[in-house]
């Protein structure tokens, strides 16, 4: 483990605003701890940064126009700024810093800096050049592992993020879906080794962390060779990550149903500190829309691997992702859409319309379903995924669970913490302190969290 360096004076602030996956949550610390390395203190105030970087989504047209928006006031902002002599640079940094390139200071002058997610070990060499020699873009694919000269987490950082961290184990997609930007802006399938990984699992343990979240846009799709020299997979790695001290819960997103092998599926049955929940997006229930959308899976398929799930761990939560109105989707293909909704029955999944996204295969498509048509479906399937995430908190009530305490409730007297399955559960602030892992009984379910008393 590195040890706590010392760091310069910070004489600088920056300010980072992060949208999109966990992925770039992460990366914004990690460029965040980067910086801090280069005299750069963090600030929640924008207007009283030195360094603004907006670490953008692509995934969606709205994700990626929110950009240009906040730009516009950014813009305002840098003018003040200059006139008090103390300049302000701005940054883009993310997926649409990856996909559109100049593009972005062409549309707006007041960027000074464009860098794609592959070059943010880069960075604070890139923002110095920034303010002494004017506009820099770096969205080159770098062959070096930008991980291994980016600094470690440090134990005042984590301390202050809390007792969950991420931890990213693969980048990237080969899988190319025909809807999804992914691959053009994070690049092809790349795991990080594991000692690597090992490291910064320890690491972040030894700063306070109790519960990790593996991260990776294929998490499951992770491989590697493993200390003895032996290829390994997914399931193998959270053996390991299990065995390592102070690991309490650990968790991973996203996976896709290609790469549910058996070793992983295993592990649900075995490890007990791998939470009882699984993110498997499935997309769309019609198998003409999944092939026509490349998913290289069918429905039944899909259904088999939660059945085999639910057959080793039989309280396992589901989650996924849905897409209304891919090209081409009829009537009854979203028909079959809400079917397999009913027959995974999710514990949560987030739905969304179809957008299309310049440069990949889906917005070439000629068979464009109407907005309209999308609003309906959409509005239909969000109903039936609210009570279906209704009908599992109801049936969490008067269960026995385990909470990772996390935070200060909303009134003095309470803490927030997670049950296995992701939710938010309010208990009295006496059971506990932040960090500890209490077994308590759930009373009620409340809109957006769990009630729990002591046993
Ligand atoms: N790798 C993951 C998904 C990553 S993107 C997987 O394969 O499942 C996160 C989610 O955004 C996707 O699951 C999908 O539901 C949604 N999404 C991606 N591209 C989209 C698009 N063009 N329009 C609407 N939703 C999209
Ligand atoms: Fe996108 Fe498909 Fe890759 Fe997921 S698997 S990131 S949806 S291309
Ligand atoms: Fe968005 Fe990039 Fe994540 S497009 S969803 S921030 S990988």
């Amino acid at each position: 483990m590195q040890d706590e360096k010392v760091l310069p004076e910070a004489s600088k602030k920056v300010f980072i605003k992060t949208w999109g996956c966990q992925m770039n949550v992460y990366d914004s610390t990690r460029m965040q701890d980067a910086l801090e390395q280069d005299g750069y203190a963090q600030t929640d105030d924008m207007a009283d940064a030195d360094l603004v970087l907006l670490n953008t989504c692509h995934i969606r047209e709205k994700a990626a126009e929110k950009v240009y928006s906040n730009l516009g006031r950014i813009r305002a902002l840098k003018k003040q700024r200059a006139e008090t002599g103390r300049p302000m640079t701005i940054g883009v940094t993310g997926c649409v810093a990856q996909a559109e390139g100049e593009e972005i200071m062409r549309r707006e002058k007041a960027v000074d800096l464009v860098v794609g997610p592959q070059t943010y070990h880069r960075l604070p060499d890139i923002v110095a050049r920034a303010r002494t020699d004017g506009p820099q873009i770096d969205t080159e694919y770098a062959v070096e592992d930008k991980f291994a000269y980016m600094p470690l987490a440090r134990k005042k950082q984590v301390q202050a993020r809390g007792v969950t961290a991420f931890l990213t184990v693969q980048e990237g997609c080969d899988k190319f879906c025909t809807f999804c930007v992914v691959p053009y802006t994070r690049g092809a399938e790349v795991s990080r080794p594991h000692a690597q990984i090992i490291e910064e699992a320890r690491s972040l343990v030894d700063a306070g962390v109790r519960e990790i979240t593996l991260l990776g846009q294929n998490v499951n799709a992770w491989h590697g060779l493993g200390p003895k020299g032996v290829e390994m997979r997914l399931g193998e790695l959270l053996f390991d990550l299990a065995g390592i001290r102070g690991v309490e819960r650990l968790r991973y997103v996203t996976s896709h149903p290609k790469d549910m092998d058996d070793g992983l599926i295993a592990a649900h049955g075995e490890l007990d500190c791998l939470m009882p929940y699984l993110h498997l997006p499935v997309q769309a229930g019609s198998d003409k829309i999944l092939k026509a959308m490349n998913r290289s899976h069918t429905a039944s398929e899909y259904l088999d691997i939660i059945g085999r799930v639910r057959a080793v761990r039989p309280d396992i939560a589901i989650s996924g992702d849905m897409i209304v109105g891919f090209p081409g989707e009829t009537d009854e293909d979203f028909e079959a859409t809400m079917d397999i909704v009913r027959a995974t029955d999710y514990a949560q999944c987030y739905s969304f319309k179809y957008s299309m996204r310049p440069g990949t295969p889906g917005a070439e498509m000629h068979n464009q379903v109407p907005e309209a048509i999308k609003t309906e479906r959409l509005a239909r399937l969000k109903n039936l995924l609210t009570q279906q995430q209704a009908a599992f908190n109801e049936s969490c009530i008067g269960k026995v669970i385990d909470v990772l305490l996390e935070k200060p409730g909303r009134e003095a007297n309470q803490l927030i913490g997670r049950s296995p399955w992701l939710q938010s559960v309010v208990v009295d602030r006496g059971l506990g302190n932040i960090g500890d892992t209490v077994r308590v009984k759930v009373i009620t379910n409340n809109p957006n969290s769990l009630l729990a008393e002591p046993v």
